[in-house]
């Protein structure tokens, strides 16, 4: 991976996930563990110790590989490659439970040899382990639907945050049986939005209400143009439903907030006309679009390049295109087909856009020239990079 280029660049889908100890809670192993020369091994020990130690090896060269010839700071860079080898290659041994301060197993071994290539052949952590945490969820992966991003997850937490009194208004007034508030998650990939979106609503309702009501406070839609990303979002949203550990949330409070996933093409006007007409008006709307200019997305990080779905990624095949089109239909959905809610206080209507590295304050243009100008906002991550443009009707 050329870190240099990552920094300098600033946009999350150039590069693979590789920030995960900082968001998640998979625990940070000491290295030295899986070499401690303190037990005397047997020979099968030896040989195991030794296979995995030319995996590990393997695993080293191919991140520093990764790092330009040319690239500033290339020592440190290097360093971080290597230590970014040594926490894969723990994650892997802590997802196998392997503890090679045990005898031999076999199978085991055999499970982090098979994963350890896989990384060394490029392919993403998060699709090599099945999963990546987001929030307190784990969302489930596979190629080649997008992997979610941990700014995606902070901006996912932050606007349930800058909702939640307008949402806990809104429950207690179903307790007077308003209509569901409707939340549209455009372009959901994993469903890692709406999911977690729903997560934060159950315990929100939990805390809230003591409520018999049987109809949804609450509607979540999440749509895609991709089969692949559909099915893998309904195949999470039965996970999570299934969960142990939201099993109690999701059998008490579930159906006061429904999630499906449907096929819909935002691109295709009069098609997402007739959807809006169908399930909308909607109060909020979440939406990370594929953003990336075609001519940009050959420098893309191979790991992102090579795996993940560039239908996700490029937000228009045409090579002189700014990447900006999803922006534009979305601006035009609200002005002409009334795809938001009349404003309900405040909060509501609200519209929440993750955007390129450069493209805040052309997609915050876009906004500001409609007829009924919404108050603007530039969302800045824990780096200070501006993603997201909100927008309140
Ligand atoms: C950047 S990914 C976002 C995935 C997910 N929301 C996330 O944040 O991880 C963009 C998603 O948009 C979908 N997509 C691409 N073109 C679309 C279109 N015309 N209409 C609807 N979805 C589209 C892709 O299949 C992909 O899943």
């Amino acid at each position: 991976m050329n870190i240099g280029k990552i920094a300098n660049n600033g946009s999350s889908l150039f590069q693979s996930i590789i920030p995960r100890p900082i968001w998640n809670t998979r625990s940070q192993i000491n290295f030295s563990r899986a070499f401690s020369q303190t037990e005397k091994r047997s020979k099968a020990d030896a040989i195991q110790k030794q296979r995995l130690g030319k995996v590990l090896k393997n695993l080293v060269e191919f991140h520093k590989s990764q790092v330009a010839i040319n690239q500033e700071s290339r020592a440190i860079a290097l360093r971080e490659a290597e230590e970014q080898a040594f926490r894969e290659y723990n994650w892997l041994m802590e997802e196998v439970k392997l503890d090679t301060t045990k005898k031999y197993e076999t199978r085991k071994t055999e499970k982090v040899i098979e994963l350890a290539q896989r990384l060394s052949n490029g392919e993403p952590l998060s699709y090599v382990l099945g999963n990546q945490p987001f929030g307190p969820l784990l969302i489930k992966c596979m190629p080649p639907t997008l992997i979610p991003r941990p700014e995606t997850e902070a901006l996912t937490e932050y606007i349930f945050e800058q909702l939640r009194d307008a949402f806990r208004e809104h429950i207690h007034r179903q307790e007077g049986q308003m209509r569901p508030l409707r939340i549209l998650d455009l372009c959901t990939g994993s469903g890692c939005i709406s999911l977690l979106i729903r997560h934060r609503l159950l315990e929100l309702i939990s805390k809230e209400t003591s409520s018999q009501s049987q109809s949804p406070a609450f509607q979540i839609l999440g749509v895609d143009i991709a089969d692949s990303a559909l099915q893998l979002a309904r195949k999470n949203l039965a996970l999570y439903d299934t969960d142990a550990d939201h099993g109690d949330l999701v059998s008490q409070y579930g159906h006061l907030v429904p999630v499906s996933f449907e096929r819909g093409d935002m691109l295709d006007e009069s098609k997402f006309c007739d959807f809006i007409a169908q399930h909308g008006p909607f109060d909020v709307v979440l939406c990370n679009p594929p953003y990336i200019p075609a001519k940009e997305w050959k420098e893309l990080d191979a790991s992102v390049r090579e795996w993940e779905d560039r239908l996700a990624l490029v937000g228009h095949p045409d090579n002189e295109s700014d990447g900006l089109l999803f922006y534009r239909r979305l601006a035009q959905s609200i002005e002409i087909h009334e795809l938001l809610a009349l404003s309900k206080n405040g909060q509501l209507p609200l519209v929440a856009m993750e955007v390129g590295h450069d493209q805040a304050e052309k997609v915050r243009e876009i906004f500001a020239g409609q007829k009924k100008v919404p108050q603007l906002e530039i969302w800045t991550d824990l780096f200070d990079k501006q993603r997201a443009v909100i927008a309140k009707m």
